[in-house]
């Protein structure tokens, strides 16, 4: 990693056309402050996690996904809340990449961020999230926290992120995730 140039991979929890999630993450790609280059990947394609599949040998988007994390500088996750937690495509994407070694969130940079259409902005699926990537020993980012409630009425019908309070909320986000993977380059380069 250059002090220059952090690049950031943005995951979307959700697979769907018009997901407000995925909304924020475009966002984010034309938000990125300078020094900061957001990519999209995606959790499409993955299978559900199977014990017998993975002793056949891992499925092509898993092993896909884990070299993107890896060559990424730090991860950004946009996580929908299903039913007051993590969506189960995220977790079960999350499954397979923790079965592989080297494990890809193994002192990586993360930050969460999350889009719905409840009052809480994701709020108690983030820290489900949160607590996942404990077991997983992500370097989770603690602050700022970005919960886009009501997401549905800051997007309009082409799926662009509107809401300029938002967008500067997400600004503030890839900022300060800048700061925490540099913060934590060199202990990372020691590794
Ligand atoms: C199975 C299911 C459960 C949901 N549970 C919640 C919930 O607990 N809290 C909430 O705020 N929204 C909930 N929602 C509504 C989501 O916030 C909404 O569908 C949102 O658009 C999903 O994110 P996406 O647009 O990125 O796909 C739920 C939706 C589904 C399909």
């Amino acid at each position: 990693m250059s002090s220059a140039n952090i690049n950031v991979l943005a995951l979307s929890g959700s697979v769907r056309q018009g997901s407000l999630n995925s909304a924020s993450l475009r966002a984010a790609v034309e938000l990125a402050p300078e020094g900061v280059r957001v990519t999209l990947g995606s959790i499409a394609g993955i299978p559900l996690y199977d014990e017998d599949v993975r002793s056949a040998g891992t499925p092509e988007p898993v092993t896909a996904l884990a070299e993107a994390i890896a060559a990424a500088d730090a991860v950004l996750i946009a996580t929908p809340e299903y039913n007051y937690s993590i969506p189960g495509v995220l977790k079960n994407a999350i499954d397979w990449l923790s079965r592989l070694d080297p494990q890809p969130f193994a002192r990586k940079p993360v930050a969460i961020m999350g889009a719905s259409m409840g009052r809480l902005g994701t709020a108690r699926a983030q820290y489900h999230l949160r607590q996942v990537f404990v077991f997983l020993d992500a370097m989770v980012m603690n602050k700022p926290e970005v919960m886009i409630a009501a997401a549905h009425t800051l997007v309009d019908d082409a799926g662009t992120l509107t809401d300029e309070t938002t967008g500067r909320h997400i600004r503030s986000l890839l900022e300060a995730l800048a700061n925490h993977t540099r913060l934590l380059a060199p202990a990372r380069a020691r590794d």
